[in-house]
């Protein structure tokens, strides 16, 4: 792709700066993807995306719970600023061929046409777009699953950047990134990544290290070995994710807890209270909710059943006064304790 020239680029380097800090803040242990991904954001916010194409077109490969899907909503939430604002297509629901139809609608005269309001609409289209940006994400998510003709469907999208239809009404897509995302190569994968066979003491936390490359590898040769080669050459960026590692499991448990106190803050208002979860239930969670198998998928679950839940029960009881400092811990015997330190005992705050 030809690289264009830095004239005057100090403004577009501090915007660049931003975007990856807040990309990286959300997304963790994954160094390679905000290199990949944000380039076209920025080539896009510069008016230089190549025309009648969308702006960016990325498959995101790796084992599950690792970030794929988080990458999309974490570069929904730096540009637009809410994980909602994705057109997201699970490719699971359209499996056979004239599933498709729920996407474009059906042409005029056909069972069903008043009805059908056609998911990839243009209307639909802006509106996952905002006032901090125009650029519009779709997320095609599980790949793999799509019909025969939805994949037919996606190469005239990615090779025009625009799409009929079933009333004829032509959509343009220029102004969209697409992210579509696929276990490809996953149970391979996984083998590779059981304990026993070295993965964990693989150095896989380095951008490319030996085990991040043998899994790009592995996710490549099966992406090309389900997907035509029009397929694949119209994509931009295949990007290949690392295992989490202990200290990205750490940083990512850190990141949620960090958003329920700001979800308590917002929520319960002048009623809000200061959280802490001790270090032993900090352990207990990761190793409950994290695997080198399932990645960080379980980590949400663990959190709203020991701490949420439990949390839930003592704010609905009106035990907490505003201000109070509020530790979770765990006993000995697995059960969860929760300790409140009204305020006039905490000087400090
Ligand atoms: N790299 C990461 N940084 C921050 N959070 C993460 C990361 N990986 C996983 N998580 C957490 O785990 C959850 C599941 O991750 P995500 O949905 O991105 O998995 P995925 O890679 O898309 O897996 P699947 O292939 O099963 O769809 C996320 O909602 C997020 O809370
Ligand atoms: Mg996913």
């Amino acid at each position: 792709m030809a690289t264009f020239g830095s004239g005057n680029n100090n403004r577009r380097n501090s915007t660049n700066n931003g975007l990856t800090s807040e990309f990286e803040r959300l997304l963790v242990g994954q160094p390679g993807v905000a290199k990949q991904i944000l380039p076209f954001v920025e080539m896009f916010e510069a008016g230089l995306t190549p025309e009648g194409r969308p702006s960016g077109v990325f498959l995101l490969l790796g084992p599950t719970g690792t970030g794929k899907t988080k990458s999309v909503e974490a570069l929904a939430e730096t540009l637009h600023g809410s994980s909602r604002h994705i057109l997201r297509i699970d490719c699971g629901e359209y499996q056979m061929d004239h599933e498709v139809a729920k996407l474009v609608g059906a042409p005029p005269g056909y069972l069903g046409h008043r009805e059908t309001q056609p998911l990839l609409s243009q209307a639909r289209i802006n509106s996952v777009a905002s006032e901090r940006s125009s650029l519009s994400i779709i997320l095609f998510d599980e790949i793999e699953k799509a019909a025969p003709s939805m994949m037919r469907m996606l190469l005239g999208i990615l090779d025009r950047g625009l799409l009929r239809l079933g009333d004829n009404n032509l959509v343009n897509l220029e102004r969209t990134m697409i992210f579509m995302t696929s276990n490809l190569g996953a149970d391979k994968m996984q083998k590779e990544l059981m304990p026993g066979m070295g993965f964990a003491a693989m150095n896989v936390s380095d951008e490319k290290g030996p085990g991040a490359k043998r899994l790009e590898s592995i996710g490549l040769a099966a992406a090309r070995k389900k997907f035509s080669p029009e397929f694949m050459n119209r994509i931009d960026s295949t990007i290949a994710y690392n295992p989490l590692d202990d200290k990205a499991m750490l940083k990512i448990l850190d990141l949620q807890i960090e958003n329920i106190q700001n979800h308590i803050d917002h929520r319960l208002g002048a009623r809000s209270f200061e959280l802490e979860v001790s270090a032993k239930l900090r352990k207990f969670l990761l190793e409950r909710g994290t695997s080198i198998q399932y990645g960080a998928r379980e980590l949400k679950r663990t959190i709203q059943r020991f701490v949420l839940q439990p949390l839930a029960g003592v704010i609905n009881s009106g035990q907490i006064p505003p201000g109070s400092l509020v530790e979770i811990d765990l006993k000995n015997g697995g059960k969860i304790l929760i300790r409140i330190q009204p305020e006039s005992e905490e000087e400090e705050d």
